[in-house]
């Protein structure tokens, strides 16, 4: 029982020695281990809090078709074995080829997470997905009144569908038996604090975990680095940011349904006092890949590119000159959103230790 946690713990410290040791030399001894394939910019909503939907009409033409993301996954395995994909926008469920994208990660042996708005969730699609064994599938929503969800996502008319739609994804899960972990997003902004504990206790009811997410600048858009003092959805009552974190921390301790670490949680609620600025170095240029529609290769969803996949293997433009420099530019970044990526956020020995307890409870169990 014990040797388990000793490995455990022994390969994590091995993992963290190597990853800093990365960082701060701007050297690639690591392989990425987050992999985010932004399929698309393109999106059918319009979010306060995301600016894709703005974008130039030729900024989002020439997305990379069904063959290269295919050829993009073959290398990713290749290269760095089974690993986990997120598939993300702009809104994933607009690209009519997602299904036999998934498809070909799964033959790979990749696992599949995919972020959406789930406007477009229906029935059929819900149940491909889930026979796929998409490992996670994300839903947004930020709240359990239709006019909060709303305003924040700029749709009249849209909480009815995607609430409907992610309850109906969790009971297809359960009929299929499938292994697909359903949760919703929550964003946490300054119109839907309150209303953290209600949606948590819903979730809990519908058997889907929450992950919470501080507010971070506009995606796609660059901010100065006083963001917060203009953003309209920041929340000024400091009071009621503190509670509403200590709410989460305190339901999850109670067992219900929150997904995100005590670790991640904590540092989430620091991330709303504006005077907080990160001290340790950002760590995506050591554990971070980001694929953008047209091909472009990032280390996190802001920074500039430093390869095109059009142009050369993914291994090898994450070993480039040009992805040393960009490496460099990462460390040295003082904008301070590690807590939106939870790249630097590594989970304590405590969390550690719970969920490795939770995993041997689970194997004894069956
Ligand atoms: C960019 S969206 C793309 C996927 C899909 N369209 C959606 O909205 O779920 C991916 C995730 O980023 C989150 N997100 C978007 N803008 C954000 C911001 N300014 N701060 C923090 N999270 C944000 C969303 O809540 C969503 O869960
Ligand atoms: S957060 Fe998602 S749903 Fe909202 S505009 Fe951005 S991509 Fe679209
Ligand atoms: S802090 Fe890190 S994740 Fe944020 S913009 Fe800078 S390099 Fe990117």
């Amino acid at each position: 029982m014990k040797l388990p946690l000793a490995r455990y713990m022994l390969r994590r410290v091995q993992d963290q020695l190597l990853r800093r040791t990365a960082v701060a030399l701007a050297l690639p001894l690591t392989r990425p281990a987050s992999i985010h394939l932004r399929l698309t910019d393109r999106c059918n909503f319009r979010c306060q809090h995301c600016d894709c939907w703005k974008l130039p009409r030729e900024h989002v033409q020439h997305e990379l078709d069904t063959a290269a993301w295919r050829d993009v996954l073959a290398q990713l395995r290749r290269w760095i074995g089974p690993c986990a994909v997120h598939l993300t926008g702009g809104e994933v469920l607009l690209r009519p080829d997602l299904l036999p994208i998934v498809e070909r990660a799964r033959q790979l042996g990749l696992q599949v997470q995919i972020n959406t708005n789930g406007s477009l969730l229906d029935e059929d699609l819900a149940r491909r997905l889930l026979l796929a064994e998409v490992g996670i599938i994300m839903v947004s929503l930020y709240g359990v009144r239709a006019e909060t969800h709303e305003q924040l996502q700029g749709v009249e008319g849209c909480f009815p569908t995607v609430r409907g739609n992610l309850e109906r994804l969790a009971q297809l899960r359960r009929q299929l038996g499938a292994s697909t972990q359903v949760r919703a997003g929550y964003l946490v902004t300054r119109s839907n604090l309150d209303q953290a504990e209600p949606f948590v206790h819903w979730a809990a009811r519908q058997d889907i975990g929450v992950v919470f997410q501080p507010l971070y600048e506009n995606l796609y858009r660059p901010h100065g680095p006083d963001w917060q003092r203009d953003h309209p959805l920041w929340p000024e009552d400091q009071a009621a940011v503190a509670r509403t974190w200590n709410t989460i921390g305190r339901l999850k301790r109670a067992g219900l349904p929150v997904v995100n670490s005590h670790t991640f949680l904590r540092a989430a609620q620091r991330s709303y006092d504006p005077a907080n600025r990160f001290a340790r170095a950002c760590d995506v240029g050591a554990s971070m890949l980001v694929v953008d529609p047209q091909g472009k290769v990032r280390f996190c969803y802001i920074g500039q590119p430093f390869g095109d996949v059009r142009d050369a293997p993914l291994e090898h433009i994450w070993r480039s000159g040009s992805a040393r420099r960009r490496r460099q530019e990462a460390r040295d970044c003082n904008r301070g959103c590690r807590v939106l990526y939870c790249t630097t956020l590594h989970k304590s020995v405590v969390d550690r230790s719970r969920d490795v307890l939770a995993q041997l409870l689970t194997e004894v169990r069956s």
